[in-house]
């Protein structure tokens, strides 16, 4: 093994600096491998001064970091890529350029950092003869075949802290604070900060809701004197039979981006509970600045694994978190099945029985 590639996809996430580190540091001081970086995803294999040398020195001092020194890009699918010619639009595959640009490089593996979408991708390399393997990474927490993501911790404390800051307001004006979580179709950002945060509501996608119910506890709660309510709204999460929001329509290349459910929310909250409902809508705030120790640990576990795996020839694969444990399982594995809140599990359950509503309580 001598050199190896490294590039990190889609949105950023806390930890994908982690990971860089840990591929240089574990490439360089166990197998005196050199180490390429791509830029901007997969871009960086056709764009000038799109692939750089990672020695010790350049990853130095970016643990700590938020988002890639690599650069991230989520229109950079090269099977599906939209360019402008001759003032049209059109959707070209470029991923044999790509393929035959990691074989010019030498390089004989490459490190694809990325949640679901860059994962196929990453597969897709390798079955087309890239050998590749992958770092599952998302605040979202949604890739199957692995307990964590990097960067869902990171998300789910700064959600707590928001939740933490928004009961003051709650409590002081008597009010429903509403606060939108990302999480795409995948509810565990809301029901990990919903609980830890104290939340009264919790909604995400995994339980479709009835306003009526989002009501009833409100109601509930300011007839036993508790005058205000806090509620964890997932940006994917729709009332029962009723469509998502979004704020962004997606098209041939760019998947559509969810968001404005915690407005609907409140509106129904302050015409239907009449309560005063404010909304939060957190946004890339669950993204951005430095990752938690947790997510240092894992994203640097998880960079090193991937160079092990490499040297193991243990390519098609993706490094994963299995209890306490670094293992790796198939990219087929991995991403048969996008991972959802299991909502008969225990977080849910004690949830429920801290008293949190999901609004999908029937009418007592
Ligand atoms: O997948 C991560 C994520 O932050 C989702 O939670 C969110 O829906 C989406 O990306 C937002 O994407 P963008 O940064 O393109 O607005």
């Amino acid at each position: 093994m001598k050199k190896i590639g490294v590039l990190t996809g889609g949105g950023d996430a806390p930890g994908l600096n982690a990971v860089i580190r840990a591929v240089v540091k574990t490439a360089v001081h166990d197998y005196d491998c050199e180490v390429l970086g791509i830029r901007n995803g997969f871009e960086g294999f056709l764009e000038q001064d799109g692939v750089i040398d990672l020695d010790l020195k350049a990853v130095s001092g970016i643990l700590p970091r938020g988002g890639t020194i690599l650069g991230a890009a989520n229109r950079g699918n090269p099977f599906a890529r939209k360019v402008e010619r001759n003032g049209e639009i059109v959707i070209e595959d470029i991923s044999a350029e790509c393929i035959a640009r990691a074989e010019e490089l030498g390089m004989e593996a490459l490190v694809v950092v990325g949640g679901d979408g860059t994962l196929h991708i990453a597969q897709e390399f390798n079955n087309r003869g890239v050998p590749t393997v992958g770092v599952p990474k998302t605040i979202d927490n949604d890739v199957g075949g692995t307990d964590f993501t990097f960067g869902f911790d990171t998300a789910v404390n700064i959600a707590t802290e928001a939740l933490d800051r928004l009961h003051t307001t709650a409590e002081s004006h008597h009010r429903v604070m509403i606060l939108e979580l990302m999480g795409r179709d995948a509810g565990f950002i809301a029901l990990h900060s919903g609980i830890s945060g104290g939340a009264d509501v919790i909604l995400i996608p995994e339980i479709p809701f009835h306003f009526e119910a989002i009501c009833r506890k409100v109601t509930e709660r300011k007839e036993s004197g508790r005058k205000f309510s806090i509620l964890a709204v997932s940006e994917g999460a729709h009332p029962e039979g009723e469509q998502q929001v979004f704020r962004r329509a997606g098209d041939e290349v760019f998947v559509a981006r969810l968001g404005g459910v915690g407005g609907t929310v409140a509106t129904f909250v302050e015409n239907v509970c009449q309560a005063e409902a404010r909304v939060t809508v957190l946004g890339h705030l669950q993204r951005g600045g430095t990752p938690t120790a947790f997510d240092r640990w894992l994203a640097t576990r998880y960079g090193a694994a991937a160079v092990r795996l490499i040297a193991n020839k243990g390519f098609g694969r993706m490094v994963s978190l299995q209890q306490t444990t670094i293992v790796d399982v198939p990219f087929s594995e991995a991403l048969a099945v996008p991972k959802r809140v299991d909502i008969g599990g225990d977080a849910v359950v004690t949830a429920r029985g801290m008293g949190i509503a999901f609004g999908d309580e029937p009418a007592g």
